[in-house]
């Protein structure tokens, strides 16, 4: 394969993966059993982003089931969504050249959601570091955070090198976090998370003191404890599968409600007006979207506000069947399939975000944008009234 007697693209994987297995002492290579590929936005790709992946396309197939990452914009509704002509044009090439690869092309960044789910202890190259973090610690299943170009070689080859988070002895918790906070909101999960990623500071952490979570709110925690500073991987006592084989490490630090106060007032700008809102930092569940619907029905979106559900298009479909479509589309909100305010190219077009999610704020301020995290009942009234209350 090095030598390139199985084509171009995957002379070009292997090149990739071996450099990786030297710098990082890995002594073989492993089957893994799916990828996840990030780097999808025409925003982030650019032309020569858009260059190597048409190369590798030329003959490149993927050997094991490969998904992807939002992209930078709803690949049908795109207009709907305020984007060029021009910006649809190159991103619908991105697409294609994935296509060519064999990639299904579901543009979301909760693959375990549409039918990418791995199994506890299952090897697996995944990118986006929310569903890193969500298949390491609430799978139980086995990944680096790989880059865009290590997951696509991956894909080609079948294999990642056997390193990092892939073996056992890199995964052993070392600090504990006893949460002695309340947790209410969906954006308590994210302000825990901004809490515990600076607490741990790139450790693993043992986390105790939380009797119940659904999906949804790990899914929002995932993101947040990664994004603010811990490894892709924890473990929750009585959540995480495996983790009644450690016992609590010696190192231990808590969490209390002013701790999570002092998350909101860190992510939260001084900001009234609000032009944007966004639900779905990850992509909503359909659990998410009926909550949204039930609590919009019947509200107008304000004049000068956007208000958008950001979404996988499998979720999407479910929500178009059961009536939630309809409901929010009819009180003007939009739908942001396959895309995220993160990756799409949303800089200078507005100037304060309403969100869930503390990841989202994070991504924002970086697009300019003033933030504030609140619940999906806030969210909504800052739709519909225009300002954060
Ligand atoms: Fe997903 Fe975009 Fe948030 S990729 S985790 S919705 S920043």
């Amino acid at each position: 394969m090095l030598n390139g007697e199985e084509g171009y693209a995957v002379r070009k994987s292997m090149e990739i993966l071996v450099a990786l297995g030297d710098i990082y002492g890995a002594k073989e290579l492993i089957k893994v059993g799916s990828v996840q590929v990030a780097g999808v936005s025409y925003h982030n790709l650019g032309d020569a982003g858009l260059e190597f992946l048409n190369e590798l396309a030329r003959d490149g197939k993927v050997r094991v089931l490969t998904t992807l990452n939002p992209a930078g914009m709803d690949l049908e509704n795109w207009r709907n969504l305020g984007i060029s002509p021009e910006f649809a044009e190159k991103q619908n090439l991105v697409i294609d050249a994935f296509k060519r690869m064999g990639i299904v092309t579901s543009c979301t960044c909760t693959p375990y959601l549409i039918g990418n789910l791995p199994r506890y202890g299952e090897h697996i190259a995944w990118s986006e570091s929310s569903a890193v973090t969500f298949a390491n610690s609430v799978i139980g299943a086995k990944t680096n955070r790989e880059g865009g170009p290590s997951a696509l070689a991956a894909a080609f080859v079948g294999k990642t090198p056997n390193y990092g988070l892939h073996l056992d002895e890199n995964r052993v918790p070392d600090i504990q976090v006893q949460v002695e906070a309340t947790l209410t909101r969906l954006s308590d999960w994210g302000a825990l998370g901004f809490a515990i990623g600076k607490k741990a500071e790139n450790k693993i952490p043992y986390i105790t003191g939380i009797r119940d979570a659904d999906v949804d709110q790990l899914k929002s925690f995932c993101a947040s404890v990664v994004t603010y500073g811990a490894k892709p991987l924890f473990y929750m006592q009585g959540i995480t599968p495996g983790a009644e084989k450690y016992h609590p490490p010696k190192d231990s630090v808590s969490v209390a409600d002013s701790d999570l106060k002092e998350a909101y007032d860190k992510i939260n700008d001084e900001t009234g007006n609000i032009d944007l809102v966004c639900i779905g930092c990850p992509h909503c569940s359909i659990k998410e979207i009926a909550e949204i619907a039930n609590l919009i029905e019947g509200k107008n979106v304000a004049a000068n506000t956007e208000f958008w559900v950001a979404c996988s298009r499998a979720a999407k479909q479910l929500a178009d069947q059961r009536g939630y479509t309809a409901i929010i589309e009819r009180a003007g909100g939009k739908f942001a399939c396959d895309t995220c305010m993160a990756v799409a190219p949303l800089k200078g077009r507005f100037k304060s975000l309403a969100t869930t999610s503390a990841k989202g704020c994070f991504y924002s301020r970086q697009n300019g944008m003033a933030t504030k995290m609140g619940s999906v009942e806030e969210c909504i009234d800052a739709a519909v009234t225009g300002k954060w209350s």
